[in-house]
């Protein structure tokens, strides 16, 4: 069986993509070729070199241009791109290309808390303020908008003992080590492309 070939795009402490990197390491069919990340001087850049993993950093022209993107993909022959927070709109040339080939992490239970600026502890924030008691995270593919795309899983957790913004991004942070890397694993591997 080929390996599929996997690209993940980050823009911060990439603590979600050194998990699927460990993970993955010893998984036979997947691979991950690269780390993208829009900003040089984020955790991941170094974190992931450290690990052994390709680091690409682009500017933002470079982020908001599909066709760039795309024949980056192409020519390190991607089968599947996974976004751990990575916070830039994707384009739609690379959205089409990787049409349920692009799986996005987001830490909250979309459609609740999702959309432009909603990201880290500002979702955290929100969740907080309108005291929901439960949260959670969603799993789903990338299209043309933030947070939009066909939900794939979604894991929830109570908020009945917390009320800090730290607290809620621990009780996350916990969610989406234990569920992301097996949640891409079963999606790629299911998947009929
Ligand atoms: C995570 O909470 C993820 O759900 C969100 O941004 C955060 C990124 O954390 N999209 P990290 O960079 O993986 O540590």
């Amino acid at each position: 069986m080929n390996k599929k070939r996997l690209a993940i795009f980050a823009s911060g402490t990439g603590s979600n993509a050194i998990n699927l990197i460990k993970t993955f390491r010893e998984e036979k069919a997947l691979d991950i070729c690269f780390v993208l990340s829009n900003r040089a001087d984020a955790g991941i850049v170094n974190s992931a070199k450290e690990e052994g993993v390709q680091v690409i950093v682009i500017d933002n022209v470079q982020a908001a241009d599909g066709a760039y993107l795309t024949d980056l993909c192409n020519e390190y022959e991607i089968d599947w791109i996974v976004l751990a927070g990575y916070l830039r709109l994707i384009p739609n040339d690379l959205v089409r290309a990787f049409d349920h080939r692009m799986i996005n992490l987001h830490p909250s239970l979309l459609p609740k808390y999702g959309g432009k600026g909603m990201h880290g502890r500002n979702v955290h924030l929100a969740v907080l303020e309108n005291e929901e008691s439960r949260t959670g995270i969603t799993i789903h593919f990338v299209n043309e908008k933030f947070d939009d795309g066909e939900i794939i899983a979604q894991f929830q957790c109570s908020l009945e003992d917390v009320d800090t913004v730290e607290g809620v991004e621990s009780k996350i942070r916990t969610l989406e080590q234990s569920y992301l890397p097996v949640v891409v694993k079963t999606t790629i591997l299911n998947a009929i492309n």
